[in-house]
């Protein structure tokens, strides 16, 4: 866990992806272009990963991807500073992933990738795989326009057994805000990887009524402010997404496509893409989930 400070313009974009699993043959990397794109494309806006940017695998693996020769992870781990580098100062850091944690036994990948594309004048946070981001203004003093807490979500299952698709949305959506909710009391925005899921549950709007001046009155919960405890009703949650495929478009060493734990399970497709926090003027506006 970590606390981190950075300071950004009083309007912008922090955007949060992850989950590319570089090195395997599901990996989508022109969508993570695609997402570094967007990135550079306006200088006030900022990227940090959620972490899963390499997959776990070695030689002996059936993932292994023979043609691109990018599968043993050190080679995966300079692709991924080469994918990275090109966003200089636009890039925070991350947290790690499952995936770089299991390569963690003989090296820990990651930081190593943090370290590399640090420079004297901007350092990237290895963020560990959980960690406090604390959005501070550029002004002089400057004022913390909200916490976003991070976490690789590596304890996340989400799924549901209803059977009618609102239902099953709403039940996965409370049982996300309930894993999240407790790990952290004061953070605006709760943000987890690692399940694939792109999704966004904003701060409820929830229509209340209450007495004032000898009259009847009505307000709605809105969204909180920095105090130390957040009402967990009036958070934001994201599920940040990926950028891995359902089905490979490659090939694997025997010649044909392979089928992967998902094919095998019968996972149902998700969206792939990855998620924007709006900030305007100091305030937190909204947060997109980025579909491509
Ligand atoms: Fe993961």
């Amino acid at each position: 866990m970590r606390i981190l400070k950075f300071q950004l313009p009083a309007s912008h974009e922090l955007v949060l992806a992850g989950d590319l699993h570089d090195g395997s043959l599901f990996s989508f990397e022109d969508g993570f272009l695609e997402c570094r794109e967007y990135v550079l494309s306006q200088s006030n806006r900022r990227l940090w990963l959620m972490g899963d940017m390499q997959e776990a695998i070695i030689i002996d693996d059936p993932r292994y991807d023979i043609a691109s020769h990018q599968s043993l992870p050190y080679q995966s781990k300079n692709h991924v500073v080469d994918m990275l580098r090109p966003l200089g100062k636009q890039l925070l850091g991350g947290v790690i992933g499952n995936h770089e944690w299991k390569l963690r036994r003989f090296a820990n990948l990651w930081l190593e990738i943090c370290n590399e594309l640090s420079t004297d004048t901007h350092r990237i946070e290895y963020g560990t795989m959980s960690a406090v981001l604390e959005i501070w203004s550029l002004s002089d003093p400057p004022d913390l326009m909200y916490k976003v807490f991070v976490h690789h979500g590596s304890f996340l299952t989400l799924r549901s057994q209803a059977k009618d698709f609102e239902q099953q949305q709403g039940n996965i959506k409370a049982t996300f805000k309930r894993r999240m909710a407790p790990l952290m009391s004061d953070c605006l925005v709760m943000a987890a990887g690692h399940t694939h899921r792109l999704m966004v549950v904003p701060p409820t709007e929830r229509l209340y009524l209450y007495s004032a001046n000898d009259k009847l009155q009505q307000g709605y919960l809105t969204q909180g402010n920095n105090g130390e405890y957040i009402n967990p009703d009036q958070r934001w949650y994201v599920n940040t997404g990926s950028f891995y495929k359902l089905y490979a478009a490659r090939e694997g060493h025997d010649g044909i496509p392979h089928s992967g734990y998902a094919e095998q399970r019968g996972y149902e497709p998700m969206e792939i893409g990855f998620a924007s926090l709006v900030c305007h003027d100091h305030k937190l506006r909204e947060i997109k989930a980025i579909k491509l």
